[in-house]
């Protein structure tokens, strides 16, 4: 890696002052200060939202070795639906608000983990498990940077996504005469050439906003390259910049490709229209290659290519999941054993491979990783890292929030000025 970003951002915890109702996953009532970590003694609790398909095998399967290696503790599947934490960040806000937090639970690393979670004190340190694991070389430096605060380490990786990926229908570039496009004209003229063959030439699923969003913040990050990128959600360079009313511009028009059902579609289904050939493109994060190998039995490289999204190139838009200790949980030492688990190369090389990212530690069987996972890894080490917006990396929670409605209302209007002004109205919250 050559270099890495800092962002160090406000604390706004929008969504665990909103959230503050009283029921949790199970619709069960949180009672504060009775029930921590659910289930006391022999039971670890996994919250996150990795439910149904290309979201929950690897999960499962991780699951699965930890019971075989520890029949002794039982493992409960908190797991609530909707992709990038649509709905299970607001439960977690209310259960940590009520008192009434996970075992452990998934977070992102970067402004997710620390300005949220570690700002408010609801989070133990894990500097000793680190120790005591030898990790502080087996994970690269930039990643544990990102789940420290104030010197303190707050978690514990268990893959890296990328973000700024379009997955293509290798078929459909083939029958059409598409060559990768490499810069934003190049992918417009492939857009138009399949527009008019009567393929849709970018899936999009809507139906929750972050998809569209992360599509501009790519935009964003070709427009602006990695430091001004990075500079854009520190404040440092104004909403108004012409390189982002640029860039609102050609989001707009890469609206004018997607499929005219968007809204209905969640990021599973967009995924598979290209699967299925009705459309060409799809800029994901590369869970989507972990759905389409592992569900839809798709063939990496010959049913589907990758490329960088136009103009990022040498960049790397990082995702990072990552699961911590809440502070105040009945059976620290039984979660810490499920950190232990999910931290070793073991636990990493079984989730990776499903889940379509790759491995957080250095030391990982590359041998189990396809060439997309190879690829990628290649890529990790040399391009520049930033963080991903739409995941929760680069702004609050607070900022997110106002992005993603200001994102959704530009996707059927199209009105660069509301955009701009919406995103200059919600700065004061990073
Ligand atoms: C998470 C991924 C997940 C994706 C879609 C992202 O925020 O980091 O693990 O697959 O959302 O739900």
């Amino acid at each position: 890696m050559k270099k890495m970003y800092g962002v160090i951002l406000l604390l706004v915890l929008a969504m665990v002052v909103a959230a503050c109702s009283s029921s949790d996953d199970d619709g069960k009532s949180a009672d504060a200060g009775s029930k921590k970590g659910d289930g006391g003694k022999n039971q670890v609790e996994i919250f996150s939202w990795w439910t149904g398909a290309g979201e929950e095998d690897g999960l499962l399967a991780l699951i699965d070795k930890f019971q075989e290696e520890n029949p002794d503790l039982k493992v409960k599947n908190a797991a609530v639906a909707g992709g990038a934490g649509t709905n299970a960040k607001a439960v977690l806000a209310t259960r940590m608000q009520g008192n009434d937090p996970p075992s452990t639970f998934q977070v992102h690393g970067g402004e997710e983990l620390n300005k949220s979670w570690v700002a408010a004190d609801k989070m133990e340190p894990l500097d000793d498990l680190y120790k005591e694991n030898d990790w502080m070389d087996k994970f690269p430096k930039d990643l544990i940077d990102l789940v420290s605060n104030d010197g303190k380490i707050y978690s514990v990786p268990v893959d890296i996504h990328r973000g700024n990926v379009i997955f293509y229908n290798k078929k459909v570039f083939e029958e059409n005469g598409i060559d990768v496009p490499k810069t934003f004209d190049e992918f417009v003229t492939a857009a138009d050439k399949l527009k008019k063959a009567g393929v849709t030439p970018l899936a999009m699923g809507d139906k929750e906003s972050w998809t569209a969003t992360m599509i501009f913040e790519n935009v964003l990050l070709a427009e602006l390259g990695p430091d001004d990128y990075i500079k854009l959600f520190k404040g440092d360079i104004a909403f108004d910049d012409k390189r982002v009313v640029e860039s609102a511009k050609k989001f707009g028009k890469l609206l004018d490709y997607i499929n005219d059902d968007h809204a209905s579609r969640n990021w599973q289904d967009s995924a598979q229209l290209v699967a299925n050939g009705d459309a060409a493109m799809l800029n994901m994060g590369d869970w989507a290659k972990g759905y389409f190998v592992n569900d839809l039995k798709l063939k990496t490289n010959k049913d589907f290519g990758y490329f960088a999204f136009p103009g990022t190139e040498g960049n790397f838009s990082i995702i990072t999941d990552t699961f911590g200790l809440p502070k105040g949980i009945d059976n620290p030492d039984e979660v810490k054993k499920f950190l232990t688990f999910l931290g070793s190369t073991e636990a990493q090389d079984i989730f990776n491979p499903l889940k379509g990212s790759i491995p957080a530690r250095v030391d990982a069987d590359e041998s189990k990783y396809d060439e997309y996972g190879k690829d990628t890894m290649a890529d990790f080490k040399e391009a520049s890292l930033v963080p991903s917006l739409a995941h929760g990396s680069a702004a609050s929670e607070g900022f997110l929030t106002k992005a993603n409605q200001a994102v959704n209302i530009f996707v059927t209007q199209k009105d660069v000025d509301t955009l701009i002004q919406s995103l200059k109205n919600a700065a004061p919250e990073m």
